[in-house]
Formats: structure tokens, C-alpha cells, sequence
């Protein structure tokens, strides 16, 4: 049976990968960090005690800032492969909380890799890499394109980017970069510009909130369904050779896009309700994202179906079941064809 540790097992991300690695017969040991309450929302429904019989996931307490703990779960655990996913991971927010983005997303990165190199172990590593990392870069961006970060978030992700290359080469380590672009789903953080105006329509249609304030309507993104990226994470970690990655869909559109397409999928008129607010706006933005996954396709056999307009559909129909309110049911449609009877939990 093979170990997996999973940094950021409570995100949205780890939430999904947890999935799919017990699907796979995995025994997964996550860490989460303490808080005052229960911080564990998208692992509730597969982890509610370590003593239920045949529990694998297992839970550790550990912060990304706490080296020593770091070292010492890893060192316990033994894991066979380490997906790192923890990070202050807001590109908002990481330029009010500059220090603490470096110190959690950056160094994170470096406190764990040293973890594994110390254990002397043959431990496989996925560094969540990032398309913030092409910044300003031109359009699409690729395994080659030169970095060009634009915010405290993408530096800190350039940073571990290149300590895990570097410790890849320099210790001979099974380390990949996963360079990422967007990726949602109905897990999704709130304050993310997709679950945001997700759960804004099912909250105006729920008639708790009359208007949806927004901020850089023009930007436009590569988003894809996070379910599909965690199996790419998985597949490459599986490859013969350690290697990076750019995940993507090839396809860009603006954020206005998503808000018209959501608004009308729930039958309204988006202009009616959104309005801006430069609290929003981000000192330096990145203006477009567009990912050349040929490697991916080519190398990994990875190709996603979830489209943008779907993955609307599922976002709008699960924020409308969730609201009390009745989802109008394409998005469920859509995942009964794509994903039926696979690993992952419908919310
Ligand atoms: P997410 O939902 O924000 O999850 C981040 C996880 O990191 C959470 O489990 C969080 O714990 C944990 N975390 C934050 N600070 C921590 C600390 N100091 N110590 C330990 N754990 C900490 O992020 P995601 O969307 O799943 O993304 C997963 C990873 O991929 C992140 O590294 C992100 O930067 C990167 N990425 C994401 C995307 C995307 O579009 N989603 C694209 C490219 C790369 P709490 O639950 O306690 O907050
Ligand atoms: N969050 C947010 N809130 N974004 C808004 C809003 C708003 O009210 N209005 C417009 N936007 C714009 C942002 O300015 C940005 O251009 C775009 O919507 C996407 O914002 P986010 O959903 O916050 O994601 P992100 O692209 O900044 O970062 C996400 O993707 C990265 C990969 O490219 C995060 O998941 C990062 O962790 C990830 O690395």
C-alpha cells in the first residue's frame, strides 16, 4: 500500500485529491492547522475519526511556518509521496499579508523539501506551482515561458518553484512542478472571483443580497474543474522521470464572461445586480492567462472535458442547492456524463 502526504488536505484541492488517492488504495496522512474551530469542511464526508474501521486518511497538526513539526510528521510518516498543496494561496490578499505569504507559500516549500532530503528516504515530491508565475508574460504560456510574477504570492510560488528545481537536481530528488492555472469547483474558497459570484447569484435569488460588488471586470483567466487537475497532479508523480508541467485548459475568458454566462444560466440580467468596488483591485494585475498544455496532453494523456460553460453550470446549480433553492439541473446533467461513478464526491 502506498503513503501519501498531503499539505493543505483541507483546501480545495487536497479535499479532491484526498479522493482520489483512496480510490486508489492510498493510505493519505494530512496536515491540517489548528484553529479555533473545525477547519476540516471538505474532508467532512470522508474523514470523521481515525479509529473508524478501515480509516485511511489519518490527520497530522502542523503549520507551514513550524519547520520542526514539518520534519517530524515526515519523518514518522515515511511517506512514499508528498503532494505539497498548503499555502497562503490569495493573490489579493498576499499583498496586505506580504511577510506571511513568503514565509508560509514561499519558505513552506523550502522547510519541507528539507524535511525530505534529511530523511534520506526516496520520497516523491509535487510542488504546487503556479501560472501567477507567468505574470505579465504574453500569452499562452508554456513549460518555457520566462516568469514574470506580479504580485507577493507569485514571488513567493517563483521561489519554491525554484528551490524544488534546485533540490531536484542538486540531491537527485523525484521532484515536478505542477504549473497550474485556475481551477474551480463548488468547493472553491469563497472570496475566490468564481464561487463569489457563484454564491452571489444564489444568494440575490435567494433574496438575502441585492447586488454583487466586483473588481477588474476585463481580466481573463484559464479556468478549469479542480477534480480533473488533481489527476494530473497524481500522474506525475507516476511518470518514470521527474519533470514540470503547465495544466490548463487552452482556453481564456474574462471575468465578465463568467458573469454574464452565470447570470443568464440562472435567468438574470447580470447588469442589474453587479456593481464595482476598487477594495478589489490589485496593485499590479495579470491581465491574461492561457495555458499551452501540449506537453501535458503529449506526455501525461491528460485532456480535461469540463468546459467553462460547464463548469458554470456545476458551480451555479451546487450554490443554488445550497442556498435551499432548487438548481436548474444542467450541471448535474453534466457531471453524470463526465463523471459518473468515478472517484470524487458530487457537493
Ligand atoms: P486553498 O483552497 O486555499 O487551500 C490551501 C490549503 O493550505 C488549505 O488547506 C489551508 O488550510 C492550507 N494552509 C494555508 N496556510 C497554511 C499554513 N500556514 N500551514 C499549513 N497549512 C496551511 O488552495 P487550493 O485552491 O486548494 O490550491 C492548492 C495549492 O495549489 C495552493 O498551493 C495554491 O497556491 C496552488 N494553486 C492553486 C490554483 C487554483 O486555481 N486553485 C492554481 C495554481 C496553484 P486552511 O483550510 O486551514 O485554510
Ligand atoms: N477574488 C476576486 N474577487 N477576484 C476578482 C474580483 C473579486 O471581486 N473581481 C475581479 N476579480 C479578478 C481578479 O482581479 C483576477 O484578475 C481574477 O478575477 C481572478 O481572481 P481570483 O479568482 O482571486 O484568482 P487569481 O487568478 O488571482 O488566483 C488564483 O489562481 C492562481 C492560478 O493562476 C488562485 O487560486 C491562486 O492561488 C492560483 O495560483
Amino acid at each position: 500500500m502506498k503513503k501519501a502526504l498531503i499539505t493543505g488536505v483541507t483546501g480545495q484541492d487536497g479535499s479532491y485529491l484526498t479522493e482520489l488517492l483512496l480510490s486508489k488504495g492510498y493510505e493519505v496522512h494530512g496536515i491540517v492547522r489548528r484553529a479555533s474551530t473545525m477547519n476540516r469542511e471538505r474532508i467532512d464526508h470522508i474523514h470523521r475519526d481515525d479509529h473508524a474501521k478501515g480509516n485511511k486518511l489519518f490527520i497530522h497538526y502542523g503549520d507551514l511556518a513550524d519547520g520542526e513539526q514539518i520534519s517530524d510528521i515526515v519523518y514518522n510518516v515515511k511517506p512514499d509521496e508528498v503532494y505539497h498543496l498548503g499555502a497562503q494561496s490569495h493573490v489579493r490578499v498576499s499583498f496586505d499579508i506580504a511577510e506571511y505569504t513568503a514565509n508560509v507559500t514561499g519558505l513552506g516549500t523550502t522547510r519541507i523539501l528539507e524535511a525530505i532530503r534529511r530523511s534520506k528516504k526516496q520520497i516523491k515530491f509535487y510542488q504546487a506551482s503556479s501560472s501567477e508565475m507567468f505574470g505579465s508574460a504574453k500569452p499562452p504560456q508554456s513549460e518555457s515561458t520566462p516568469f514574470s510574477p506580479r504580485s507577493p504570492y507569485a514571488n513567493a510560488k517563483v521561489y519554491a518553484y525554484w528551490m524544488a528545481k534546485n533540490y531536484r537536481e542538486g540531491y537527485n530528488l523525484f521532484i515536478c512542478n505542477g504549473m497550474l492555472f485556475n481551477h474551480e469547483s463548488p468547493r472553491r474558497g469563497e472570496n475566490f472571483v468564481t464561487r463569489k459570484i457563484t454564491m452571489g447569484i444564489a444568494s440575490i435569488l435567494a433574496g438575502k443580497q441585492k447586488y454583487l460588488y466586483m473588481g477588474n471586470l476585463e481580466a481573463k483567466r484559464d479556468w478549469g474543474f479542480a477534480a480533473e487537475y488533481v489527476e494530473a497532479m497524481h500522474k506525475m508523480l507516476q511518470q518514470k522521470k521527474p519533470d514540470d508541467y503547465v495544466i490548463g485548459t487552452g482556453e481564456t475568458h474574462s471575468v465578465k464572461e463568467f458573469i454574464e454566462k452565470s447570470f443568464a444560466y440562472a435567468g438574470l440580467d447580470w447588469k442589474k445586480y453587479v456593481k464595482t468596488d476598487p477594495r478589489y483591485y490589485r496593485a499590479t494585475e495579470v491581465d491574461v492567462l492561457l495555458a499551452d498544455n501540449r506537453k501535458a496532453k503529449k506526455l501525461l494523456k491528460w485532456t480535461p472535458k469540463v468546459t467553462f460553460s460547464d463548469l458554470l453550470k456545476i458551480m451555479v446549480d451546487s450554490d443554488m442547492r445550497k442556498a435551499g433553492l432548487l438548481a436548474i439541473g444542467e450541471g448535474d446533467e453534466i457531471i453524470k456524463k463526465k463523471f459518473s461513478a468515478k472517484w470524487w464526491s458530487k457537493d
